[in-house]
């Protein structure tokens, strides 16, 4: 698929890999909707000024609004929706039979329940349109299990599950769903961990350091261009999974 003049709605787009693939499907001459809880930084906006991109910005809690509406008001902006990315996530770590039922509750409904309900509201629309791309953003995580994110793990597990079936769906009218499951990527969300956690995980990276945001952007792009890929999970994790 050609992007330009497609339009990308990608959620929680105002930092770390969300930015990162605002300026990724800028450059390929997309026309944006982006989100986020708060303003959009000078960062962003003057990074998005240089590409001379068209984009439209939604601030809005994603747990605490009516995701009908605002797929409703995302696509009215531009009148359609090309592409969705469900990028918006948190973690809550702890171990197990310590973490209490308001870890679950945060973590499964702004990384499961949201993607869920989003893309269910904006692929009612492109089933009429015939055609739509979304991708939703998992984790390694998912795939293997991780000590300390059992929340985590069971939201982009989720999430996989999610996608493999709304491809199925999404195939008899053109719509593709896939995912990417980033490792450990070089983020607010990463610079968070303790040195200590930062060196064992770099340990077992074989290509021995954190991705960069823009590396999980280029597999959205690709996930976005190739008409031929659905309900895939591409791993961007530098071979910690192999
Ligand atoms: N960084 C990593 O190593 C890594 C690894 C695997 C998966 N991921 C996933 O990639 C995605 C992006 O991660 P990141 O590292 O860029 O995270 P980040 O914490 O740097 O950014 C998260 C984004 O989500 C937004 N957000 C958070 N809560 C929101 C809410 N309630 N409503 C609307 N927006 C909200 C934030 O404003 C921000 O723009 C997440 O789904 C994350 O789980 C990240």
């Amino acid at each position: 698929m050609e992007l330009k003049d497609k339009v990308v709605f990608i959620t929680g787009s105002t930092h770390g890999i969300g930015a990162a693939m605002a300026t990724a499907f800028a450059k390929q001459g997309a026309k944006l909707i982006l989100n986020g809880r708060k303003e959009l930084s000078e960062d962003l906006k003057n990074a998005l000024e240089q590409e001379n991109v068209e984009y439209q910005y939604l601030q809005a809690d994603l747990t605490q609004i009516d995701l009908d509406e605002l797929s409703k008001k995302a696509w009215d902006l531009f009148g359609q929706i090309d592409i969705l990315v469900n990028n918006a996530g948190l973690a809550k770590d702890k171990m197990f039979i310590g973490m209490h039922e308001a870890d679950f509750e945060k973590v499964l409904n702004l990384d499961l329940k949201v993607p869920f309900f989003l893309s269910k509201a904006v692929m009612k629309k492109m089933n009429k349109q015939r055609s739509g791309v979304i991708i939703n953003l998992s984790s390694v995580v998912g795939l293997h299990g991780n000590a300390g994110q059992a929340n985590y793990a069971a939201a982009k597990a989720g999430l996989i599950g999610l996608t493999k079936s709304i491809a199925r769906e999404g195939a008899l009218r053109s719509i593709r769903v896939n995912a990417i499951a980033p490792g450990m990527i070089d983020t607010e969300m990463t610079q968070k961990l303790s040195d200590r956690v930062k060196k064992n995980i770099l340990e077992q990276i074989p290509l021995g350091r954190f991705g960069l945001a823009e590396e999980v952007a280029q597999g959205a792009i690709f996930l976005a261009q190739n008409d031929y890929v659905t309900g895939q999970t591409i791993v961007v994790d530098g071979g910690m999974t192999i």
